[in-house]
């Protein structure tokens, strides 16, 4: 049985690499870079791919550490981070249909990390 810490360090570094690939591709479009040029493709999407994963076993594997009931209804701080996880997952490749987008999400992606942090620390909505 792993502990609530041990959840959390996949948990992290989960977010860590959805970002890492969220930013490759950010950058790569916002300098011209087409998908199809990428020499990364690869590394990216399974990078971002395991990134998501993680942080679904990471954050669920706490959730049962912290006391949550199976068949118990999730809290909404719990559901606005699962909503901002699809956001997270369903993004990585939006850079390419709007290059315009790169640079803003360069700045915006990391502050909706912080609205998921914010809701595990002080879950504000139940
Ligand atoms: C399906 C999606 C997610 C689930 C189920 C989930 C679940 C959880 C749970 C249960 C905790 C522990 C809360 C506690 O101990 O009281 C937690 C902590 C945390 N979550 Fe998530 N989370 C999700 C998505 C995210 C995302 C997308 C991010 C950031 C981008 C994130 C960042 C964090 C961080 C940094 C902590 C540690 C807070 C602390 O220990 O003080 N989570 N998450």
């Amino acid at each position: 049985m792993f502990s609530r810490n041990f959840y959390e360090i996949l948990h992290i570094i989960g977010i860590a690499l959805m970002f890492v690939a969220i930013g490759g591709v950010a950058v790569h479009a916002a300098n011209g870079g087409t998908k199809a040029e990428s020499r990364t493709r690869k590394l990216v999407s399974i990078g971002h791919g395991v990134g998501a994963l993680l942080v679904l076993v990471g954050g669920f594997g706490m959730l049962a550490r912290i006391g949550m009931q199976h068949g118990a209804g999730f809290p909404a701080w719990l559901w606005v981070k699962i909503a901002i996880w699809a956001v997270l997952s369903a993004i990585v490749l939006m850079p390419y249909r709007m290059p315009s987008l790169a640079r803003p999400f360069f700045w915006l992606l990391p502050m909706l990390a912080g609205v998921a942090v914010y809701m595990a620390v002080y879950k504000p909505i139940n």
